[in-house]
């Protein structure tokens, strides 16, 4: 009898309890010190909501639009890499339950599942693909004709991870990717058969990537790009200008530059910088429902969550993804209707003060 869990913490404990502390490691930790990694989490505990009243919220949706088409909720899954070392189904299952749950699965360049196979087993769902820039340009290039070709509908250029961040719990477990792992864009890149340490990995990525290369990617892809690890307001405002489809706030989930700003601090300058003219998404530290709704009166439009999702599926698979979901968007139906609003795109920053 698995034991219950009732939010998105109790998940993570039981979790921590399950992996083995070199996988553990990989998943939960972060970069340096782990500030960052602790601060995105405590940044949105600084904010306070000021809820309305007598607002009849007899009718409370969580549903909303991203990037165009409808979801049930504005919390999307991450991408998040290597999914078969916490369950065997790894990003099928993900990807399935965020179909069922009605949202969108952004699927990492270092799944273990390709995108032809997340595409025939979650056919209904919607699918972004993520990118990392090998330096061989052909990798690269298979990677998004691929996805695009599986009916995937966006790009997401993750750009804050030149090189791997200071990951010293991996250093201390001796934490590698497993030779029998089969990662298709690394199989394309090396060959098969090969372990990779996760600096290895990043090393066979282009450090030179530009912001002309982003317009080269927006220009050759023809669908939305959005750019994924933005902190600064001037850079989201760079993004705008070079074509991005979208914005997502992001310190990689506190993985990359330790001592970055958290996303929840940074979350009102790069929407003022983008002034409506795309989408803002946000990730880090999300494991409420009252986070979500802080960050949408902070004025993004949706959320990612990384970590909180590679829980649920360690626990139980596609139906423990599906749960975490299902709980935070639950939640944050809650919190709309004591915020007083009927759905997300009403909160404001009206309803906020600094805790
Ligand atoms: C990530 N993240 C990530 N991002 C990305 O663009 N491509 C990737 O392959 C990965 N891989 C990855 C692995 C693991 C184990 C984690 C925890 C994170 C970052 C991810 O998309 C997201 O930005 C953070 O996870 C958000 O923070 P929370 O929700 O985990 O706190
Ligand atoms: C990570 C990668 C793969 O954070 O993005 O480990």
């Amino acid at each position: 009898m698995p034991e219950t869990w009732f939010n998105v913490e109790d998940a993570e404990r039981l979790a921590a309890e399950r992996l083995e502390p070199g996988v553990l490691g990989y998943f939960a930790g972060g970069a340096g010190d782990e500030e960052t990694l602790r601060e995105n989490r405590e940044a949105w505990r600084r904010w306070r909501l000021v809820p309305r009243v007598l607002t009849d919220v007899s009718a409370v949706t969580t549903r909303t639009e991203v990037l165009g088409a409808p979801v049930d909720a504005p919390i999307l899954v991450a991408p998040t890499a290597f999914q078969r070392l916490l369950h065997p189904d790894g990003e099928l299952a993900t990807a399935r339950a965020a179909a069922a749950a009605g949202t969108a699965f952004i699927h990492s360049t270092l799944a273990t599942i390709a995108p032809p196979d997340i595409a025939a087993g979650a056919p209904a769902g919607r699918r972004w693909a993520q990118i990392y820039c090998f330096e061989d340009k052909g990798v690269t290039r298979a990677l998004w004709e691929h996805a695009l070709a599986a009916g995937y509908e966006a790009i997401v250029l993750t750009v804050d991870a030149p090189p791997a961040g200071n990951r010293e719990r991996d250093l201390r477990t001796g934490f590698v990717v497993p030779a029998d792992l089969r990662v298709p864009s690394l199989d394309a890149a090396c060959g098969p058969g090969r372990e990779y340490t996760i600096t290895q990995t990043f090393d066979l990525m282009d450090r030179s990537l530009d912001w002309d290369d982003l317009g080269d990617l927006v220009a050759e892809t023809g669908v939305p790009v959005l750019i994924k690890g933005v902190v600064a307001a001037e850079d989201a405002a760079l993004a705008v200008e070079r074509g991005a489809g979208g914005v997502v706030v992001s310190n990689h989930g506190g993985r990359q530059l330790d001592r970055s700003l958290a996303t929840a601090e940074a979350l009102a300058g790069v929407v003022d910088a983008v002034d409506g003219r795309v989408p803002v998404l946000v990730d880090g530290g999300i494991r409420r429902g009252v986070d979500v709704a802080l960050a949408l009166a902070l004025g993004a439009d949706a959320v990612l969550i990384g970590r909180p999702a590679l829980w649920g599926l360690t626990l139980e698979g596609e139906e423990g993804v599906r749960k975490v979901l299902d709980l935070l968007t639950a939640e944050l139906e809650l919190a709309l209707a004591l915020c007083g609003v009927k759905a997300p795109g009403e909160l404001t920053r009206a309803h906020l003060r600094r805790g």
